[in-house]
């Protein structure tokens, strides 16, 4: 017998088991307090009239069958359907491709009876309207996103828990435990929706006290100022709530180095090559290693817009920020999953191939030749370079960078310098050797 099937036939065991006694206690409390089993806003498929919402039937056909009707399976699991279509097409996926995605995806489409609605994360922490994704389905299918198969493929090799029968959503999420983290925008941490890869079995975020260190504030204590919500100047992110030291914010910067650390190398099939590996640990200084949006310590000054500036925090350096600052956990319409709003900024990277495209992004927090007062225009950066306190640059020989000389010419491509882990040693002999992010 293959090995899913065996499983399958445990399932069907376990879940007869379950309806005869009662539930066992244990798990039945975190299920019941989980968004799929609770009794308002649980599991309810129209085509399972007989179960009740929060009903375990709704996902799981103990004998591959309902009122006597095969489900066209039996699937692992005794799950009523396929759990992953390793031949889905990324970024167009189907809901047909992942188990998940039969009941997340748009209000018709959706098995579940009245559908669901998960907006992205700008819209629901950040209250940036416009998104216009409100289903899980449609928040992969965009100009970027988490490729299934390869977090499938990298999760099937790294984590125990996870087997080559597994969904890829589940590498993030426990769907027995994950909580409606979208009910209080403003606490995501007590209603979290995850599980860190390493520790499968438990919610990542939930526990805040002095044992239990789960949120951004524990991160590197003390260090974590919110960004502004969308439009606010006194509201901040998740939620537009006036906290603003990330006790209401999970620590994603831990659970995303679960795999985004320095030793795992992952492949990634959209960018055609391995992942540069992300440190945000590691305090190496000006010249690294360590993310300088990391623990790792910004140096001298800083050119930052509000609210960094004038922190309610209270500190000038060495501020750590959160993954979820920036970028959003599923897809997002622009490169690298970077946020449509980030800072209480609109977030629009131009499909273009100047080189400072990217710099649509750093302006939401850093200071532009703009902010400076030195330019009319958006996304110039001489001033950061060449004049700021503890600029890198001396302004002279400009043709030793500049192709165009500098004046008016073609920008130097930001992400010569500008990525995760990167120095300046593209320059050579006129690199400073400082981290450049
Ligand atoms: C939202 C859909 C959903 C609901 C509701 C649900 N499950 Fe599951 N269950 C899954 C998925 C998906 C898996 C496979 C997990 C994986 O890929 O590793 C699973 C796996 C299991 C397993 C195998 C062991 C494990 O944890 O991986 C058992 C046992 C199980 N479920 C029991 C239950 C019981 C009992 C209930 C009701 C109290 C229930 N499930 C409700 C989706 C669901
Ligand atoms: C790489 C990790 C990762 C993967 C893979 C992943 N998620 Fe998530 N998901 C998250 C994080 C982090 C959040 C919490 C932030 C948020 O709500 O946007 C989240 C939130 C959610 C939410 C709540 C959204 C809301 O705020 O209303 C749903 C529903 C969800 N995920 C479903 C899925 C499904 C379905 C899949 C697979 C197709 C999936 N996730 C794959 C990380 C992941
Ligand atoms: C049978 C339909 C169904 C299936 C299948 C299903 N879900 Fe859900 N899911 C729901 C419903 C219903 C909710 C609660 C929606 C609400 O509160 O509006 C929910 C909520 C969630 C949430 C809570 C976040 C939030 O705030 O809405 C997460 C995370 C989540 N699902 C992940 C998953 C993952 C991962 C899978 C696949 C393993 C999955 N779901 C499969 C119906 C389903
Ligand atoms: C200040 C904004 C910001 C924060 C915070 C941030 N990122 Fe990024 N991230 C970016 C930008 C910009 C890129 C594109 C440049 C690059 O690839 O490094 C990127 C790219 C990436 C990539 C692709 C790297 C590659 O190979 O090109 C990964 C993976 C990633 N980020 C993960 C993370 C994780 C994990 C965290 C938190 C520990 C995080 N990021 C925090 C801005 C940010
Ligand atoms: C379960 C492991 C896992 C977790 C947890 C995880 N990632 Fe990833 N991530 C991957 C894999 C695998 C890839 C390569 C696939 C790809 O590029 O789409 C990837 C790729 C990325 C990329 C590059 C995407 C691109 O195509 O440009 C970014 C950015 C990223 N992750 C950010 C994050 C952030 C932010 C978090 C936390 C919210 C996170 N990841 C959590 C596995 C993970
Ligand atoms: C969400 C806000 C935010 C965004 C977006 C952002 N940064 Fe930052 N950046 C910061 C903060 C805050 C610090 C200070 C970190 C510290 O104190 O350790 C910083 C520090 C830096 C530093 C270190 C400066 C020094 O003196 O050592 C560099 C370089 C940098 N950022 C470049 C960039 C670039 C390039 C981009 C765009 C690709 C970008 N940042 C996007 C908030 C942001
Ligand atoms: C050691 C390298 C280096 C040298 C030498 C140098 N620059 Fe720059 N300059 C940069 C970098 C890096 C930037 C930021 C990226 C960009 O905007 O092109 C920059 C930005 C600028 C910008 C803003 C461009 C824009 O549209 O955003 C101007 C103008 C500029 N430099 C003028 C000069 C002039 C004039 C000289 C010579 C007198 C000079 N630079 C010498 C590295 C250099
Ligand atoms: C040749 C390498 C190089 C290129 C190309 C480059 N930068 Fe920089 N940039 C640096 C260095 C070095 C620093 C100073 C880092 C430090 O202070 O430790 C810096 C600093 C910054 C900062 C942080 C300023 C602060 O708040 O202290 C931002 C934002 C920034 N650059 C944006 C950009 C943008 C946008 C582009 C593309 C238009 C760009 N850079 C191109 C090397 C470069």
């Amino acid at each position: 017998m293959d090995a899913w099937r065996v499983i399958a036939l445990r399932i069907s065991h376990f879940l007869l088991a379950f309806c005869l006694l009662g539930g066992l206690k244990a798990e039945a409390g975190s299920y019941w307090r989980s968004a799929h089993g609770s009794y308002a806003n649980g599991v309810k498929r129209n085509n399972r009239a007989l179960y009740n919402k929060g009903n375990c039937g709704h996902c799981h056909d103990q004998h591959g069958d309902y009122g006597g009707i095969s489900n066209g399976g039996p699937f692992a699991f005794a799950l009523y359907a396929n759990p992953f279509n390793t031949n889905a097409s990324p970024g167009n996926y189907q809901k047909a491709d992942a188990f998940c995605f039969h009941c997340h995806t748009n209000g018709t489409d959706s098995e579940q009876n009245g559908g669901i609605v998960n907006e992205d994360y700008s819209k629901t922490f950040g209250g940036y309207s416009a998104s216009g994704k409100n289903n899980i389905l449609s928040t992969f299918n965009q100009r970027s996103y988490h490729d299934l198969e390869d977090v499938y493929n990298f999760a099937k090799n790294s984590f125990p828990f996870f087997t080559s029968e597994s969904s890829p959503c589940v590498a993030c999420h426990n769907p027995h435990l994950a909580r409606r983290v979208k009910a209080d925008p403003g606490n995501p941490a007590a209603n979290t929706a995850i599980s860190r890869p390493t520790a499968h079995d438990t919610l990542w975020g939930d526990d805040n006290t002095s044992t239990d260190k789960e949120t951004m504030y524990y991160f590197y204590q003390g260090r974590y100022q919110a960004p502004y919500a969308y439009g606010g100047t006194n509201s901040y992110e998740p939620g537009g709530t006036s906290t603003y030291d990330g006790h209401n914010l999970p620590d994603y910067a831990t659970f995303c180095t679960d795999c985004h650390n320095p030793g795992n190398t992952i492949y990634s099939t959209s960018l055609g090559r391995n992942l540069i590996k992300i440190d945000w640990s590691t305090q190496g200084g000006e010249s690294g290693p360590g993310d300088k949006h990391g623990r790792n310590s910004a140096t001298t000054s800083l050119g930052v817009k509000a609210p960094y500036a004038n922190a309610p925090i209270g500190i000038t350096l060495g501020f750590a920020l959160s993954c979820t600052d920036c970028h959003e956990p599923h897809g997002a319409p622009n490169p690298y999953l970077v946020r449509s709003e980030v800072n209480g900024t609109q977030i629009s990277i131009p499909n273009t191939s100047t080189g400072n495209e990217i710099g649509y992004l750093c302006l939401a927090c850093h200071k532009d030749d703009q902010a400076y007062g030195v330019s009319t225009t958006p996304n110039h950066w001489r001033y950061a370079h060449h004049t700021a306190t503890d600029h890198p640059y001396p302004q002279q020989q400009c043709g030793r960078c500049h192709s165009g000389g500098g004046m008016g010419g073609t920008p130097i491509p930001c992400m010569n310098c500008h990525m995760h882990g990167k120095d300046d040693s593209y320059l050579g002999s006129s690199s400073t050797g400082r981290i450049c992010f």
